[in-house]
């Protein structure tokens, strides 16, 4: 099928470039004239696994193709799917500004029936928005659907997650629609949940939300098992085999982040207010995230005693790991508190440093993450990077003034650590 994507993040990018690979011919639209270029030159303004090669394979074969004109986009496509963001704003909504002008753009570039998909997170009941926007801006006066068809790919995971999801959810009016979604997700072969357009807008902030709640859950269980000397990590694998349970998304730490969960919790609570419902029960989610990050600074200051003159290495700053993406990152805001309480850092992280720079100044960006310890007085671990399992122990208990590890993301072994001499403070144990 002929699809346009407008927006090329994260989720527009990768999306268009699944799409092609599965054999349909895509054009993603940027308004970014810089990115368009780039991406027309096979470069990608983002670090994603797999995606560059996919980007270039289907750009060569042309089934991929790049263009800042949105009206070129709408009239070669029979589908529109929009893939722009939805930032929050400062009381939690959603600023929905970027979805608006979009759909103005392609109102007015409508003169045929098209199906307008929309692929961002949005607070429900968009969907009858953007058919009011579009037919008060398009002049042809011309039939059209609105789907809504949330997305659920996972950064660090998103070429995976795209061509293999769980679940696709299509929330639709028209049996036309319809039949055009699903011969779009055919190649997919997962499961389609076909369903009114309000409620595929809530399966996607019910569905974050839910997650969400999942790891504030085993943070707070981390809470107790430290409190009365139990392994969290025992703990989540025990609840986590009963299947009702699931093990995952059950790893404790020092809070969740992102551009979704944090987001997606407040836009979820303000929507529900908006309906009438106070969502408490979410409340409390976000509020234990935060005392999570807290109480992990204070395991730091009970443990270092005075920060002020002290040098902490830090591991990690991306909000996870497979990412170079630092926003609403833990890691960022934890070294942002140390750096508050007066230590020195001496920070690394394999892809996110670029984009740490202009968040967090005056630290050292190590680019050798067995260099990091130099002259420390303690290491931290702030992001669940695989490869710091491999950290240089010998040599890391050399350089630090005294073997001092706060591991915020259980990367290893109490027990391990203990015989190798380390004071070692992870998370639940
Ligand atoms: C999330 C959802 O998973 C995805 O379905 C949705 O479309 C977008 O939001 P993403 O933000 O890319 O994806 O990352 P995710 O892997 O979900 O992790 C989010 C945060 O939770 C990270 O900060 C991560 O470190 C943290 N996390 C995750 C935990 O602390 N513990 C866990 O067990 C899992």
């Amino acid at each position: 099928m002929n699809l346009t994507i407008i927006g090329t993040g994260y989720v527009g990018l990768v999306t268009g470039a699944c799409f092609a690979e599965v054999g349909h011919r895509v054009i993603c639209v940027d308004n970014d004239a810089s990115k368009v270029e780039l991406l027309k030159r096979g470069g990608i303004p983002i670090y994603e696994p797999g995606l560059q090669e996919m980007v270039q394979k289907n750009t060569a074969s042309g089934r991929l193709s790049f263009t800042n004109n949105t009206a070129e986009g709408v009239e070669k496509s029979d589908v529109i799917f929009i893939a722009v963001p939805t930032p929050p704003q400062p009381d939690g909504s959603v600023d929905m500004s970027f979805i608006e002008r979009v759909a103005r753009d392609i109102a007015a570039a409508m003169t045929e029936y098209k199906i307008v998909v929309d692929k961002s997170t949005v607070p429900v009941k968009t969907g009858d928005r953007v058919s009011e926007t579009i037919k008060r801006y398009c002049k042809a006066k011309v039939d059209f659907d609105v789907v809504s068809n949330p997305e659920f790919l996972r950064e660090g995971f998103a070429v995976g997650d795209l061509m293999k999801p769980d679940r696709i959810v299509i929330g639709v009016r028209s049996q036309r629609a319809v039949a055009a979604m699903k011969e779009i997700y055919t190649p997919f072969k997962a499961p389609i949940i076909i369903t009114d357009v309000n409620s595929a807008e809530l399966i996607k902030h019910a569905a974050n939300s839910f997650l969400a709640l999942k790891i504030s859950y085993i943070n707070a269980i981390s809470v107790v098992c430290e409190a009365a000397g139990a392994n969290v990590m025992q703990v989540a694998e025990g609840i986590g085999l009963d299947e009702r349970i699931g093990r995952r998304f059950l790893n404790p730490g020092i809070g969740f982040g992102g551009s979704c969960f944090p987001k997606d919790l407040s836009a979820f609570i303000k929507i529900s207010e908006q309906v009438g419902y106070s969502f408490r029960l979410l409340q409390e989610v976000q509020r234990i995230n935060s005392e999570q990050m807290e109480r992990f600074v204070k395991k730091i200051t009970d443990t270092l005693w005075v920060l002020k003159d002290k040098k902490i290495g830090v591991l990690g700053l991306a909000f996870k790991q497979n990412t170079d993406d630092v926003r609403m990152s833990p890691a960022i805001d934890l070294c942002q508190r140390l750096q508050k309480e007066g230590a020195a850092l001496r920070v690394h992280d394999p892809q996110a440093m670029e984009k740490a720079k202009p968040l967090l100044k005056g630290v050292t960006y190590v680019d050798d993450m067995n260099a990091v310890a130099e002259g420390c007085d303690a290491l931290v671990i702030a992001t669940e990077w695989e490869e710091f399992k491999a950290l240089d122990l010998d040599r890391a208990q050399k350089a630090l003034t005294h073997p001092i590890m706060f591991d915020g993301r259980n990367l290893f072994d109490p027990a391990e650590m203990g015989k190798r001499g380390w004071i070692y403070k992870s998370i639940g144990r």
